[in-house]
């Protein structure tokens, strides 16, 4: 999709996604209309034993869709960067793959989320652990900076999905690897249902 075609106020949608993750990192025990939380990442198969060494703080408050990890670890040294990283559950397992030669980078756009990621950060002891309150449609790294971009449920909150594309392209070294799980709709979304700010934040 072009940023010709956002039918959506973006702003206000930021803003919107904001509240609902704000809310799911401070209210660990409501029941949102998406699966969250440890069971939910037991659930889906998250690889042990990382995940369990992850703080409740961070997995009581992961949303993620689906996992990729299925599709691959990350290897010690590596460069790992969690687009969308929300309380940090993939980053803190990606974080212990790579081990303290390697280095972990989170960005996301909710600061409450991202104090939960840094807190457990500090709590395991972390010092590979790099946050960075940002839009993932405009990165502060470099080019060819990263060698694995990982993320969960992010990409299909944002419209312009191009600019996100076009950014991953420019941080990736060359012959590194995305690993992306997110939601995927199989038919044209109608125009009622692109301009419905609802519909986006879940
Ligand atoms: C469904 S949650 C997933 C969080 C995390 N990946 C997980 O699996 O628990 C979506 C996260 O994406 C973040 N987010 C949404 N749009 C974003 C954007 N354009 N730039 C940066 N972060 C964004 C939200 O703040 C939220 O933390």
């Amino acid at each position: 999709m072009s940023t010709n075609e956002i039918r959506v106020d973006v702003g206000v949608l930021r803003e919107e996604i904001r509240k609902t993750y704000t809310d799911v990192s401070v209210d660990q025990d409501q029941d949102y209309i998406f699966p969250t939380g440890r069971s939910w990442a037991r659930e889906l198969g998250y690889p042990e034993p990382e995940l369990g060494r992850v703080p409740d703080a961070t997995v009581e408050s992961f949303a993620g869709v689906a996992n990729h990890w299925r599709l691959g670890r990350v290897d010690p040294g590596e460069v790992v960067l969690d687009l969308g990283c929300g309380a940090g559950t993939d980053l803190l397992i990606a974080a212990q793959m790579t081990g303290p030669s390697g280095r972990v980078i989170g960005v996301d756009m909710t600061p409450a989320m991202l104090e939960r990621a840094r807190d457990s950060a500090a709590a395991m002891g972390l010092a590979n652990v790099e946050l960075h309150e940002s839009l993932i449609e405009a990165l502060p790294l470099g080019d060819a900076s990263v060698d694995v971009v990982i993320s969960n449920g992010v990409i299909d909150l944002v419209p312009d999905k191009d600019a996100v594309l076009d950014e991953i392209d420019r941080v990736l070294r060359p012959g590194g690897r995305l690993q992306l799980a997110d939601v995927v709709i199989h038919h044209e979304v109608s125009e009622d249902a692109r301009e419905r700010i609802d519909l986006w934040t879940g």
